[in-house]
């Protein structure tokens, strides 16, 4: 095993500048200069590597990889599968995706290949095994790009086909599928497994089963692609590690599942830092929510495959980072389990969609180029604490339950609110009330292994399989601190609803008993009023006010208008060893912080002992603690002074913590 280090870089696009030797030959330099030590290599660079069906040339590629090596520089190799050459799609059209309206699409843009043709994935093979036969064993290269962002779905008759066998397979007959599904409403029952299609605009949208096991067909053939071409490369060099990046708040694909299959999970990550309606800290927070959700996926340290050093051209207001920000952002995602920082791109492109997208190398060329200096001062403090850092794991302290197929299922119901029940929102109201008690979250779904947390959080956990109910359960019997909130354990797994008492499973752990749910106007809210010394005298619930019957629970807050007033809006349960919350409601962010004072006392501790200063975000890795400023001001830390964005990293000795890092400020003016 070779020692880990931090890995710092970007996305390399050379085949973009072959005919530019002397920017090929600046790129190696300015990499040296900014500690760049990996580059994911060749992402679209199919038609480059195989002009014409058959005519592979490697050799360019070869030629920068050596270049690459002898000036310390590793590859993250890719296979090029994202985007297809024209020739392969003019020849075999059934590579082409066909949309949910059973259109097949013409040839351009790129993610829009059928994960389930054999033309493609014939294809695929050989020019995977061409890159590993001649590249698999080249000491530069340590780790394999499967592909880039997988997502979207396809609908054609090959598709459709394979949904019908995974659905054979799972249901076994079309009477348990019909059951399953809930297919008599409005007499949809499949007569055979032949009848079925995918949902469509024009065809079935309201059996919801079908939805949601199209949901996870998708998501399992994706990732069945993902192996074959893993698979394909570890035929010829079977030591081959590889990742695939994953991306923000993605639905399509479980990465549960997906993480299952790959030796690193790695993400892309494009905030909109400085938006008018957000602080830098409720960016961070959204961010950090990403980088424990793929630092879990795994429970191992990860890349941020891709982020953005400047400016992207894509969002409606694609705004710059203000100067330090881009580093805060790169020490964030160290502090949070990273081991990779990771730009989109290295060199500006000069032309298409994404020219004015901003690279670790602009247009200008230069390096006095204020977004270059910057990505070279991270590339350097990285260096700098690559030794203590780098493949230093996370303990377990509090999860929260985050499942695909909840989000599938709840997503998609027709239920009370159906212009938007805010789970995201949700969830981040828990997961910054958690860290602003300085508190290290990670994420579960409802096949983890639970054991080693002491706490665990499930908002909105509307399919609850009884499995994990029995988890959670046995958790809170043993010990442990259970958090549930409104609209958990409506329904099973095949997305029926349980009959009796709700939250299913669960109502004698939480000592209540779901009587009924309202939904809020995006306007309404509902004044909430606290029954207990430790929480906010008063509180506001929105989006969702469930009504529930206290069954031994103590209240802790009441609602204190409507029709329901004087219904349980915050709970509290003894159950077993251990004790479980219910929250009935969406409350306003300031809420989540008392709440979780409250519940985390004695339960879990804060990774910083003293007070966190507002808008400092606590992590820790191992023995190591981070300090995260997100403002623009100094902030002071017993003795130490926490600079503008800057980041502080302590370590453990005994009770104490040594400060063992202290980031100066990047300072940047326009003005000389
Ligand atoms: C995605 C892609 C990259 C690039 C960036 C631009 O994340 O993976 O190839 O297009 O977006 O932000
Ligand atoms: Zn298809």
């Amino acid at each position: 095993m070779s020692t880990p280090v931090l890995r710092y870089g970007a996305d390399y696009n050379p085949d973009q500048w072959l005919d530019r030797p002397d920017i090929l030959a600046q790129d190696i330099e300015l990499m040296k200069k900014a500690n760049v030590n990996v580059v994911s290599l060749g992402i679209f660079a199919w038609a480059t590597l195989e002009p014409a069906e058959g005519q592979y040339n490697l050799d360019w590629m070869a030629e920068i990889i050596d270049n690459l090596y002898a000036a310390g520089v590793s590859v993250d190799l890719a296979t090029p599968s994202g985007a297809r050459p024209a020739w392969m799609a003019r020849k075999y059209p059934e590579v082409l995706r066909v949309g949910a309206d059973r259109r097949r699409i013409l040839f351009g843009e790129r993610h829009n290949h059928c994960y389930t043709s054999p033309v493609y994935r014939e294809k695929v093979k050989l020019m995977n095994q061409q890159l590993a036969s001649r590249f698999g064993r080249h000491p530069g290269v340590v780790m394999w790009h499967i592909s880039n962002e997988y997502g979207g779905e396809c609908h054609c008759e090959l598709c459709q086909q394979a949904f019908r066998d995974w659905l054979k397979e799972k249901y076994g007959t079309i009477e348990a599928l019909n059951k399953a599904w809930n297919a008599k409403f409005w007499s949809h029952d499949y007569p055979d497994f032949d009848y079925i299609e995918s949902p469509a605009p024009h065809g079935e949208h309201s059996v919801h089963g079908l939805k949601l096991d199209w949901k996870r067909f998708v998501s399992h053939q994706t990732i069945d692609f993902m192996k074959w071409e893993r698979d394909c490369i570890r035929e010829i060099v079977p030591e081959a590690k590889v990742c695939t990046n994953m991306m923000y708040f993605y639905d399509g694909v479980d990465y549960f599942d997906m993480a299952r299959e790959i030796d690193l999970a790695t993400w892309d990550a494009y905030p909109t830092w400085h938006k008018p309606t957000e602080t830098i800290e409720q960016t961070a927070m959204d961010t950090g929510f990403m980088h424990d959700l793929i630092y879990s996926v795994k429970g191992q340290p990860f890349w941020l495959m891709e982020n953005c050093p400047g400016p992207t051209n894509w969002q409606p207001i694609s705004k710059g980072k203000k100067p330090g920000v881009n580093i805060m952002a790169g020490m964030q995602t160290v502090a949070h389990g990273g081991d990779g920082v990771l730009f989109f791109q290295w060199r500006q492109a000069q032309g298409s969609s994404e020219k004015f997208h901003a690279a670790m190398v602009s247009h200008d060329c230069r390096e006095d180029n204020r977004i270059y200096m910057e990505c070279a001062e991270l590339g350097s403090m990285l260096k700098e604490l690559s030794g203590s850092i780098a493949g230093v794991g996370r303990e377990k302290q509090a999860a929260i339950v985050y499942d695909w197929s909840n989000k599938w299922a709840l997503e998609d119901a027709q239920g009370p609110r159906n212009k938007g029940l805010g789970y995201k929102h949700e969830l981040l109201r828990h997961y910054t009330g958690l860290k602003q008690n300085g508190i290290d979250v990670q994420m579960i779904n409802e096949d983890s292994d639970i054991s080693g947390y002491k706490l665990i959080v499930a908002p909105m956990l509307y399919m609850l399989r009884e499995d994990f109910a029995a988890k959670l359960r046995a958790f809170v019997e043993n010990g442990g601190t259970l958090v549930v909130t409104y609209w958990s354990g409506v329904v099973n797994e095949t997305d029926l609803c349980y009959l009796g008492d709700t939250p299913h499973d669960l109502t004698d752990v939480l000592g209540v008993r779901r009587l009924e749910i309202d939904a809020m106007y995006d306007s309404e809210t509902r004044r909430c009023v606290s029954v207990c010394d430790e929480l906010p005298e008063t509180a506001s619930g929105s989006m969702l006010c469930e009504v529930a019957a206290l069954e031994g629970a103590k209240a802790l807050m009441v609602y204190d208008e409507d029709y329901f007033a004087g219904a349980p809006a915050v709970t509290v349960n003894a159950f077993g060893e251990g004790k479980a919350y219910y929250v009935a409601t969406h409350f306003e962010e300031e809420f989540y912080k008392p709440l979780y004072e409250l519940i985390c006392d004695g339960v879990v501790s804060s990774c910083w002992p003293g007070h966190l200063a507002e808008g400092v975000v606590a992590c820790s890795r191992g023995d190591y603690v981070f300090l995260i400023n997100t403002k623009d001001a100094v902030v002071w830390f017993e003795n130490a002074e926490l600079a503008p964005y800057a980041t502080a990293v302590y370590k453990k000795n005994g009770d104490k913590l040594d400060l063992l890092y202290n980031q100066m400020a990047f300072n940047w003016s326009p003005v000389k």
